[in-house]
């Protein structure tokens, strides 16, 4: 039980990686405050509350630190995996949806983060973990927002580590594709599915898509007292595709 006494701010919760994040840290003892676009999240727990924000309005992330407080007293880890991910060109993408991709998966952090550090700054071993992609070291077609916004994010989470050290760390972890509801549409279009399992698969040494749970495992390590030497860290966790 790595979390006892903790509380811990999981962005996205309400779908895919971050709600397998929010169970991960129930599991292990925190009190979880999840938020996210959608109305509710599905995870129903006495120690999980539930606050609806868009992240894109500093409003809302003050809101979610501010109702985090009132329900359990503190906050002192927090983890972004709130994102989007459009397809496009530069040629086929409007200025408006490239800035709306921009400024929900690299402002959203910047929000988040923003609202949470007074509180976090009050708690010994405060950690905060941010989730960009391995398409922000790598870009491939197609990703014209996507790929530039992650980029963001790993810089983002250096410039906070120096800011916030020594009291805050600050780490990244970058997923390689993980089968969550960003992902799961691809699967329902696709004439074979298990064709196009194969085929994301090949795109990485370890030869797999990677799991919920594996992207989870590395945000409780970053966020436990294991890691307590490190900052500032990109962690690859895509199956060796930035190899
Ligand atoms: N699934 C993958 O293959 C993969 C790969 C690399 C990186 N990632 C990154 O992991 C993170 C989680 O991805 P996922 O696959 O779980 O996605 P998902 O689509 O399952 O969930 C996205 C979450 O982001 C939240 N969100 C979206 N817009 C928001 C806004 N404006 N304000 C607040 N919350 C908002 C949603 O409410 C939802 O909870 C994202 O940052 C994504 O870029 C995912």
């Amino acid at each position: 039980m790595r979390f006892t006494d903790k509380v811990v701010i999981v962005t996205g919760a309400s779908s895919g990686i971050g709600e397998g994040v929010a169970k991960k840290f129930l599991e292990e003892g925190a009190k979880v405050v999840g938020c996210g676009i959608e109305p509710a999240m599905k995870i129903e727990d006495s120690n999980a509350i539930y606050v609806q924000a868009d992240l894109t309005k500093f409003e809302d992330a003050q809101n979610v630190v501010a109702k985090a407080v009132e329900a359990f007293g503190l906050v002192n880890k927090l983890v972004c995996c709130a994102g989007v991910t459009f397809i496009g060109s530069l040629e086929n993408t409007e200025s408006a949806t490239f800035m709306r991709e921009l400024s929900i998966n690299l402002g959203g952090v910047f929000n988040m983060c923003k609202a949470a550090m007074p509180e976090l700054q009050k708690h010994e071993g405060s950690t905060v973990v941010t989730v960009g992609s391995d398409l922000g070291v790598h870009p491939i077609p197609e990703r014209i927002g996507y790929c530039p916004s992650k980029a963001g994010v790993i810089m983002l989470t250096k410039c906070m580590a120096l800011e916030y050290a020594p009291k805050i760390r600050v780490n990244c972890i970058l997923p390689g594709l993980v089968r969550t509801p960003m992902i799961e549409q691809r699967f329902q279009e696709a004439e074979d599915p298990k064709a196009l399992e194969e085929a994301y698969a090949s795109l990485y040494p370890l030869h797999k898509m990677g799991k919920i749970s594996d992207m989870a495992n590395a945000i409780a390590f970053l966020s436990s007292d294991e890691s307590g030497f490190i900052t500032g860290e990109i962690m690859h966790v895509c199956g060796g595709s930035l190899i």
